[in-house]
C-alpha cells in the first residue's frame, strides 16, 4: 500500500493537474483589452496554469542589460489575483536582435561550416560564454524578481532543446569531452577503428564533428559527437538551473521535450538534471494510420516520458485542436481533444497544457490553433472542448494528481543504439524501423491493459518480471552483465533480431560465443544475417498459424536453446527463427527476424509470465485501458475508446466513474471518442 509521503509532488505549491499552457501576452501588449479578456477567458475555460514569457527576451531586455520588467509585473500580479498560477520561462530559446548583432558567436555554425543569420528560433550555440553570460543575466534577473511571487510554481527552462553549433568554440569542447573519454590518440583511434581508410587522427586538432562535407565514415566519432551534443545541451540546460536556482533553490525546473521520437537528444540523460519531466505531444489524429494505431504510438511515447524519472510529468503542450506545421494540418474532431487528455493522464500525465491560449495575429504560428481563437469568443467548439477537459481535471484532481503508474514489465529503448543503427552502414540500408520494432512488440501490452516501462539500458531492470529488447544493436558496457543476472534471477527475456551486435562505442563483438553476447544466456550464436529485399517474405508457423518474416533473418547456430519455430523459406528453410533458452531460474527467449505486430500478440500472451491487467476482462480493439494506483491502495482505471464508434468493455467489478460520479458494474458503454476513469473506491 502506498503511503502519503511516497505520492509524488510535481508542484508543492499548487499540488493539483495543472490545466492551461503557453501564454504570449508580449505579443499583444498594445492590446490592452485583449489581455483583460484573456484573463476573463481563462476563468471561464478553468484554466490554472500558463507557462509565461517563453520567447519574451526582447521585451524583457529590449537594450543590452536594461530591463524592463513592468509589464510582466502587472501580467502576473493580474494572473495571481485571479488564481491562476505561472510556470515561469527563461527565454533562451530565441535571442534579441541587439545580442545577435554585436555578438556574432552566439549563432549558430551549420554542417557546411558556415555561420547562420539572425533568424528562427533555438538558433544558439550551447558552448558561447558570450551566450551563456547572457542568459545568466537575464535568467538570475527574472529569478530574483519573481521567485517570491507566489504565482510562480514552477521554472520553464528555455525550449524544446535541440539542434547543434559546429563553431570553433564548440569544436574545442568537443575535443575536451573526447580528451576525458579516451585520453590518448591511440586509444580513441582503437575505439573508433580509426585506421580504416588511413584516417588515423595524429592530434586532437584533426578532430572535427562528422559532416557531409568530411567525416562520414567513422561511425565511433558518429556516435560521440551525437553524445557530446546531448551533453553540451546538458551543460547549458545545467548552466541556466543554476542560475534560477541561485536564488531559491525550493522551485522545481522542467524543460520541455519532445517525446521518444525526437532523436536529437538523449533524454534520459538530459532528464537527470530536471526536477520535472516534461513533453510536447503533437500526434497526427484522425491521419489515414487510425486513430488506435496513432494512440499506440503516442501511448509508448508518454509511457517512456514517465519511465525517465518514474514518476508522473507533465503534458506540457499539445494543441487544443490543430497544429499549423504539418503539411495538411487537421482538426481534432468533437472529442478527440478530451480523449487525447485522458490518453495522457492514463500514461502518468499530471497536466494539461496546450500550445497555445491566444492564438498568434500574425508571423509563423497564425495558424496554429489556440484556447482563444481570432474570433475571441468563447462560443467555439474547440474553447468548449477545453472548458470540458478543465472540469474533469478539477474532478479527478484530488485523487489521481501524483498517483503511479506500476508497471512488471518493461521494454527496453536506447536512444544511443537507434543513433548507431541509424548509421550502421548494412546490412540493410534500405531501413530497419527501430520505433517500428519497438511498437510492434508494446502492441501487446497496449491492447490487453497491461502497464508497461520504457527504459533505456542503465535502468535497473531487477524488479520487473518480464523485459523486451527488440532490436538492441548497441550494448553499453556492463548491460549484458545486468540482463544475465535478471535471467539468471528468473526473469524472462525476449529480445528480436539484431541485438547485441556492437559495443558502446559501435565495435562489433568478437567470438562466436563471447560472454559479452550472452550467448550462455541465449543459447544459440548467430551464424550470418540475410536481409530482405522491400516486399520479400520469409515465414514462420508458430501455434498452426503462418506469420510473415522481413527485412532481416538471422541464422542461428544453437546450443542449448530449444527451437520455438522454424524458417519456411531459403536455403535456410527449418532451421531456427524462434528460439527458447532455460538458464538459472529464468528463460530467454529470441525472435531471430523481423515479425509482425499479430505474432508479437500472441507470442508475449505465451511467453510472458503472469502480469498484472487493469481490467481482467477481454478488452474490444481500439479501446486501451490502463491503470494508475493512489495512495490507500485505490486503483484508477482509465478506459479509451480510440475508434469513432460505440464499444462496450465488460467490467470485472464494481467501479465509481470519478467524472460524473455514477456507480459502473458489468458494462461500460463508451461512445466514439469516449472515455472514463474509474475508481475502485466506493461511496460508503
Ligand atoms: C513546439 C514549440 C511551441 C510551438 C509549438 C507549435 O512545441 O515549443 O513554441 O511552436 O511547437 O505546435
Ligand atoms: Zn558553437
Amino acid at each position: 500500500m502506498k503511503r502519503n509521503d511516497e505520492m509524488h509532488t510535481i508542484t508543492p505549491k499548487f499540488p493539483k493537474m495543472l490545466h492551461g499552457g503557453d501564454y504570449n501576452p508580449e505579443q499583444w501588449l498594445e492590446y490592452p483589452d485583449v489581455l483583460e479578456e484573456d484573463i476573463r477567458l481563462m476563468k471561464q475555460a478553468h484554466i490554472n496554469c500558463v507557462s509565461l514569457g517563453i520567447f519574451a527576451w526582447a521585451k524583457l531586455e529590449p537594450c543590452e542589460n536594461e530591463f524592463d520588467f513592468g509589464w510582466l509585473d502587472t501580467i502576473i500580479d493580474r494572473l495571481w489575483q485571479a488564481g491562476i498560477y505561472v510556470d515561469l520561462a527563461t527565454p533562451s530559446g530565441a535571442r534579441p536582435h541587439w545580442l545577435a548583432d554585436k555578438y556574432p558567436e552566439v549563432l549558430r555554425v551549420a554542417e557546411d561550416g558556415t555561420r547562420n543569420l539572425f533568424g528562427h528560433r533555438h538558433n544558439h550555440c550551447f558552448t558561447s560564454p558570450v551566450y551563456r553570460e547572457k542568459v545568466r543575466i537575464i535568467d538570475t534577473e527574472l529569478a530574483k524578481r519573481y521567485a517570491s511571487h507566489p504565482a510562480v510554481i514552477m521554472w520553464h527552462i528555455s525550449n524544446e532543446f535541440s539542434g547543434d553549433c559546429r563553431c570553433p568554440m564548440c569544436k574545442a569542447a568537443f575535443r575536451e569531452f573526447l580528451k576525458a573519454k579516451y585520453s590518448t590518440l591511440d586509444k580513441l583511434n582503437h575505439e573508433w577503428w580509426a585506421n580504416f581508410w588511413s584516417h588515423t587522427y595524429t592530434s586532437w586538432e584533426q578532430i572535427d564533428p562528422p559532416s557531409y562535407k568530411g567525416e562520414t565514415a567513422i561511425h565511433g566519432l558518429d556516435l560521440d559527437w551525437k553524445r557530446f551534443v546531448t551533453h553540451q545541451t546538458a551543460d547549458f540546460m545545467r548552466a541556466e538551473i543554476a542560475a534560477v536556482r541561485s536564488i531559491d533553490p525550493d522551485i522545481p525546473v522542467t524543460a520541455n521535450f519532445m517525446g521518444m521520437y525526437f532523436d536529437g537528444l538523449d533524454y534520459y540523460e538530459l532528464g537527470r538534471d530536471v526536477d520535472v519531466i516534461s513533453w510536447d505531444s503533437y500526434p497526427e489524429w484522425h491521419a489515414p494510420l487510425g486513430n488506435d494505431v496513432i494512440a499506440m504510438h503516442e501511448s509508448l511515447s508518454h509511457d517512456m516520458m514517465r519511465s525517465i524519472k518514474k514518476q508522473p510529468f507533465l503534458l506540457m503542450e499539445c494543441t487544443p485542436s490543430t497544429t499549423n506545421w504539418r503539411s495538411i494540418s487537421k482538426l481534432k474532431k468533437p472529442g478527440m481533444h478530451k480523449l487525447s487528455i485522458v490518453n495522457a493522464i492514463a500514461h502518468g500525465a499530471d497536466s494539461a497544457m496546450y500550445f497555445q491560449i491566444r492564438q498568434s495575429r500574425g508571423s509563423a504560428e497564425k495558424f496554429h490553433s489556440a484556447v482563444i481563437s481570432h474570433t475571441g469568443t468563447s462560443d467555439t467548439r474547440t474553447f468548449r472542448e477545453v472548458t470540458e477537459v478543465g472540469e474533469m481535471l478539477e474532478k479527478i484532481s484530488d485523487r489521481i494528481y501524483g498517483s503511479s503508474s506500476p508497471a512488471e514489465a518493461a521494454i527496453i529503448f536506447e536512444p544511443q543504439s537507434k543513433w548507431a543503427l541509424d548509421k550502421a552502414q548494412g546490412p540493410r540500408n534500405a531501413g530497419l524501423d527501430y520505433f517500428g520494432a519497438i511498437q510492434r512488440c508494446y502492441h501487446y501490452f497496449w491492447a490487453n491493459g497491461i502497464n508497461v516501462d520504457i527504459v533505456n539500458e542503465d535502468a535497473d531492470i531487477s524488479g520487473y518480471k518480464l523485459v523486451v529488447m527488440p532490436m538492441l544493436y548497441l550494448w553499453r558496457e556492463g548491460f549484458g552483465d545486468r540482463l544475465r543476472t535478471f535471467v539468471n534471477g528468473g526473469g524472462t527475456l525476449i529480445s528480436t533480431v539484431f541485438s547485441g551486435i556492437v559495443n558502446e562505442n559501435d565495435l562489433c563483438f568478437l567470438g562466436e560465443a563471447t560472454e559479452e553476447k550472452l550467448s550462455d544466456v541465449m543459447g544459440y550464436w548467430v551464424e550470418e544475417t540475410d536481409s530482405l529485399y522491400d516486399g520479400e517474405v520469409n515465414s514462420i508457423v508458430y501455434k498452426g498459424k503462418e506469420y510473415k518474416l522481413t527485412e532481416l533473418c538471422e541464422v542461428i547456430r544453437p546450443t542449448t536453446c530449444d527451437t520455438v519455430a522454424v524458417y519456411g523459406n531459403d536455403y535456410y528453410k527449418d532451421t531456427p527463427a524462434v528460439t527458447a533458452n532455460r538458464f538459472g531460474d529464468g528463460t530467454a527467449y529470441h525472435i531471430a527476424a523481423n515479425a509482425p505486430q499479430e505474432f508479437f500478440d500472441a507470442f508475449i500472451a505465451d511467453a510472458a509470465p503472469e502480469l498484472k491487467r487493469a481490467v481482467n476482462t477481454d478488452i474490444p480493439r481500439g479501446v486501451s485501458v490502463t491503470l494508475r494506483e493512489g495512495e490507500n491502495g485505490e486503483s484508477y482505471i482509465f478506459v479509451q475508446n480510440f475508434l469513432d464508434t460505440e464499444q462496450t468493455l465488460t467490467l470485472d467489478g464494481s467501479y465509481t466513474d470519478i467524472v460524473s460520479g455514477a456507480a459502473c458494474s458489468d458494462k461500460l458503454i463508451l461512445e466514439g471518442y469516449g472515455s472514463a476513469i474509474l475508481s475502485t473506491y466506493q461511496e460508503s
